[in-house]
């Protein structure tokens, strides 16, 4: 139910910090270690390499979870388009695990990597929000995400919720390895949680920025570098999907490769600086497109703002900026499209779980 929403995808951004409690909570143990399946803990210990399959957001949610376990639990990992994966089936290592991305468990296009790397008798862990979906029965290691029903097209807390789970399933498997760890993922996400309250809090001026940078244009770039610029393309695909503006997330250092020749006066490059390490870097991507007319829109972290960004979000672990980071780019999609009378929940041509391949 909606309750006093005028649509569900306000209300499931709203959800954030709900989710994130919820997952603390079900994912700690009465003496606050984490709490995850046995099953699951061994067989992220014994893989050699993981083949992370997903689609859309669930694919951008893999591309930083990637980044999780690769920085914590040292396992190196791919990210595969489902409806790529079968055309160019990378060479596998000996010991592979497949982890399956998807909100309702219910994508054709994962389902079938999922079929076919079974019969090639490889071990596969689904991380889903329906627990009884097919490819959670089809799997052989759930984790759930206990964000309760995503009804709007557009996903939002399902993705938040999945790089949660990433990030605890990351710190999980360092610690069955006896990694050395200095980060908390239970405390950090209550961090994120509270975080993300102040944001959803500031709905008025992330509609006063759609109406200053998004107004009248048909188009609009998202640049980041590292972990910003996954948070980009998902920001890309939100404002896409239910906008229809045309848009695309670019890595900053890319700009120059070709995509700056789209640089027009007025043009809006939203850009993020969530990140120490590049935010010299992506600064100076933002002086370049402002020098071909663009108008930019920075939205940077607590810490390294400067005076003209637009929007500042607060402070949260270097690692999970993305779950941060990516709440304004949902406001930002959802008032672009009820600017447009855009039907926000049900965008013309797509399904809510896609199922024919
Ligand atoms: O249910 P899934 O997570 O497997 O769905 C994957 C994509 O279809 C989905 O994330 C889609 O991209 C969303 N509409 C994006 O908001």
């Amino acid at each position: 139910e909606k309750g006093t929403y005028s649509h569900f995808m306000l209300k499931e951004i709203d959800e954030q910090p709900f989710v994130m409690r919820k997952i603390i909570h079900e994912y700690q143990t009465e003496n606050n270690e984490l709490k995850l399946d046995a099953n699951v803990r061994q067989a992220m210990k014994v893989c050699d390499r993981i083949y992370i399959i997903a689609a859309g957001t669930s694919y951008h949610a893999g591309l930083v979870g990637k980044e999780f376990i690769e920085k914590l639990a040292h396992i190196p990992v791919e990210v595969h388009i489902a409806s790529e994966f079968s055309y160019n089936m990378p060479l596998l290592s000996e010991k592979p695990l497949f982890i399956f991305i998807s909100q309702s468990g219910e994508t054709a296009d994962s389902r079938a990597v999922l079929v076919k790397i079974k019969e090639l008798g490889h071990p596969a862990l689904t991380i889903t929000n329906v627990p009884g979906s097919t490819l959670s029965r089809e799997a052989d290691y759930t984790l759930n995400l206990y964000a309760g029903p995503e009804i709007a097209v557009a996903s939002t807390k399902a993705y938040t919720a999945q790089l949660a789970v990433l990030a605890i399933l990351a710190v999980d498997t360092a610690k069955a390895k006896g990694l050395d760890l200095d980060f908390d993922p239970l405390q950090e996400l209550a961090i994120v949680a509270n975080a993300m309250e102040v944001l959803t809090d500031q709905k008025e001026a992330i509609e006063d920025l759609v109406r200053e940078y998004l107004g009248t244009t048909r188009n609009a770039f998202f640049i980041g570098r590292s972990t910003d610029y996954h948070v980009c393309m998902e920001g890309a695909l939100k404002l896409k999907e239910i906008s229809y503006i045309q848009a695309e997330g670019f890595a900053g250092g890319e700009l120059k490769h070709g995509t700056i020749a789209l640089i027009e006066e007025g043009t809006p490059v939203i850009a993020l600086a969530s990140q120490d390490n590049v935010n010299y870097s992506i600064r100076g991507n933002v002086q370049e497109v402002v020098a071909r007319g663009a108008n930019a829109l920075v939205i940077s972290m607590k810490g390294l703002e400067q005076d003209t960004d637009a929007f500042v979000i607060p402070h949260v672990h270097e690692l999970l900026t993305p779950l941060v980071s990516v709440v304004p780019l949902q406001l930002l999609a959802y008032y672009a499209a009820l600017h447009r009378d855009c039907d926000v929940d049900k965008p013309r041509n797509l399904a809510k779980s896609v199922t024919v391949e």
